[in-house]
């Protein structure tokens, strides 16, 4: 784990997963089979209509939600988006730039640096997500992908701002595949992230960022990543719709904190 972070960060990521009377009953399941752990946060992020409920549902120091996007705009005519201002109080974190919003629904880096400001700017800590695709991989291109995403992402972050961000390294190619990065791509990945935000930020800040490593956590694979140099959580996809193994999961980097 870096220096200054002390906790590690699950984040199960439902995607578009779940309506509304789902999303409860499985929360209150969850809520049933995770322990409070000082050293672990744990994050849900349903689908927008569940976020409300669930909020009223939940206890703060069990769980806390994020937002699978936001928009940048404030409010106005932007019909079918959700604000970071209408999601201010409500959630914790935001998943900016995952690579589903990328690449089937063409998100740029410019969206992406603004979503991460208005995030910031409505209190929420953005978690933003970099990651190469399969192609990029064989040509070689891992690390400058993973940098122009830093760059292009983080162009209005200032250095105050920054303690707000953390990233998630997920490569395309290791989402929603089984096809999972080994421990040692994901800490290569982590230390070319923390060696271009030593680079933009200053090594305290490189130092005190989470990093989380998803593509493919599972509950037998969660501890290999947990237990990897420089990765400081999971963004998990699948295995967090079941409570089984999202809990296993989450017992897993309580467990890696007691070793
Ligand atoms: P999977 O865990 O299903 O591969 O999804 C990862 C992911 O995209 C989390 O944001």
């Amino acid at each position: 784990m870096s220096a200054t972070n002390d906790k590690k960060l699950i984040v199960g990521n439902w995607k578009m997963n779940m309506n509304v009377h789902e999303s409860s009953i499985f929360v209150h399941k969850l809520s049933k089979e995770i322990a409070v752990h000082r050293d672990v946060e744990v994050v849900v992020a349903p689908t927008f209509l569940a976020l409300q409920p669930v909020s009223l549902q939940i206890e703060r120091r069990q769980f806390k939600l994020a937002s699978q996007n936001l928009y940048w705009r404030d409010h106005g005519a932007y019909t079918g988006e959700v604000s970071a201002s209408q999601l201010r109080g409500l959630v914790d974190y935001a998943i900016i730039g995952h690579s589903e919003r990328r690449h089937v629904f063409h998100e740029h880096d410019k969206d992406i640096r603004s979503k991460v400001q208005a995030a910031i700017r409505n209190g929420i800590k953005p978690i933003l997500c970099v990651g190469e695709t399969a192609h990029q991989r064989a040509a070689g291109e891992t690390t400058d992908v993973i940098h122009d995403q830093l760059i292009g992402g983080l162009a209005n972050v200032t250095s105050e701002e920054f303690s707000h961000i953390t990233v998630a390294y997920e490569p395309v190619w290791a989402i929603g595949t089984g096809n999972n990065a080994l421990p040692d791509d994901a800490k290569k990945a982590a230390r070319s992230i923390r060696r271009q935000i030593e680079h933009l930020y200053g090594r305290k800040s490189a130092e005190s960022l989470r990093i989380l490593y998803g593509g493919s956590v599972k509950s037998d694979n969660a501890a290999s990543y947990l237990a990897t140099e420089g990765i400081d959580g999971l963004l998990v996809g699948g295995a967090s719709l079941s409570v089984h193994d999202f809990s296993v999961i989450v017992a897993a980097a309580h467990d890696m904190e007691n070793d």
